[in-house]
């Protein structure tokens, strides 16, 4: 007990450095939460803003892939473990590297939140003006457990547009109230699809959900970013797509400008 209240209190520590904290949440895995972080994360730090991207997602933690980072190594002395400096401003850990490759976590219930909780308390952050947190997906004990962690946080909803995806992040808007974060808003991921050959739109999830799903969870709604080839190639190559400039980087910054907006200040 005496040892779980000191890695209580040493995350609240390593927390009081930090701005504002941004949890990006889903009903359900596979929707885009992770490009969505890494994107937001180093926008975040294109614009001057110092910044932290924390890889949460204890079974699929994919952040260090996304950015290229993952043979890197971790250091850290008796004072705690640094982040990897990825960009300027830019600073991201996840538990991946300190993992095997490619073995999964197969830990269980106290001892899974005992390394979690030490690893979100170990690591050292200087000032940041934002934190995101990549969330395990859904709305079950693990991400209960860690975003009750993050004390004051800010809550962002990935959904794709499909009906059974929006029941899931009304799920998830219901998950980040209850835990008393502030909800930002729903970006609506895997929007539709631009046909490269004739430009024609093509809805393959359909389109528009995540807006309707907002108005009826009454909260607001950042925007929606495609389906594009390029994003899978980035997310595989690790080079966030955030750092290219075109249409879909274009409307990303769209969506990081309405979060600025609502946070910075
Ligand atoms: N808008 C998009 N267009 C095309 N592929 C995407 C898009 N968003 C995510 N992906 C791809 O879908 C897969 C799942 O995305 P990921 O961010 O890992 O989801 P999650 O973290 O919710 O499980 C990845 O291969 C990613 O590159
Ligand atoms: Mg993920």
């Amino acid at each position: 007990m005496e040892r779980i209240k000191q890695l209580d209190e040493k995350i609240e520590e390593n927390m009081k450095n930090v701005k504002h904290k941004i949890a990006i949440l889903s009903g359900k895995g596979g929707v885009g939460k992770t490009t969505v972080a890494v994107n937001l994360a180093y926008a975040l730090a294109m614009k001057g803003y110092e910044t932290g991207l924390l890889d949460a997602d204890i079974h699929g933690p994919n952040v260090p892939k996304m950015l290229g980072i993952e043979h890197e190594n971790i250091y850290g002395d008796e004072n705690g473990m640094e982040a990897i400096k990825v960009a300027p401003h830019l600073k991201a850990i996840s538990l991946a590297l300190m993992l095997e490759k490619d073995v999964p976590v197969i830990w269980r219930g106290p001892l899974k939140m005992t390394a979690i909780k030490q690893f979100i308390g170990e690591v050292k952050w200087e000032n940041l003006d934002f934190l995101i947190v990549d969330l395990p997906p859904g709305t079950g004990d693990e991400p209960l457990s860690i975003a009750q962690l993050l004390k004051d946080s800010n809550a962002i909803i990935v959904t794709t547009p499909q009906d059974v995806a929006l029941l899931d992040s009304r799920r998830a808007v219901n998950f980040a109230r209850q835990l008393n974060m502030r909800v930002i808003g729903i970006i609506e991921n895997m929007s539709g699809f631009k046909c490269p050959h004739c430009g024609k739109q093509i809805n393959l999830f359909k389109s528009g959900g995540g807006e309707q799903s907002a108005k009826e969870m009454n909260v607001d709604f950042l925007g929606s970013v495609p389906i594009n080839e390029k994003i899978v190639i980035a997310g595989d190559i690790g080079k966030p797509f955030v750092n290219e400039r075109d249409e879909i980087s274009e409307a990303f910054m769209k969506i990081v400008e309405k979060i600025e907006g609502k946070l910075a200040g």
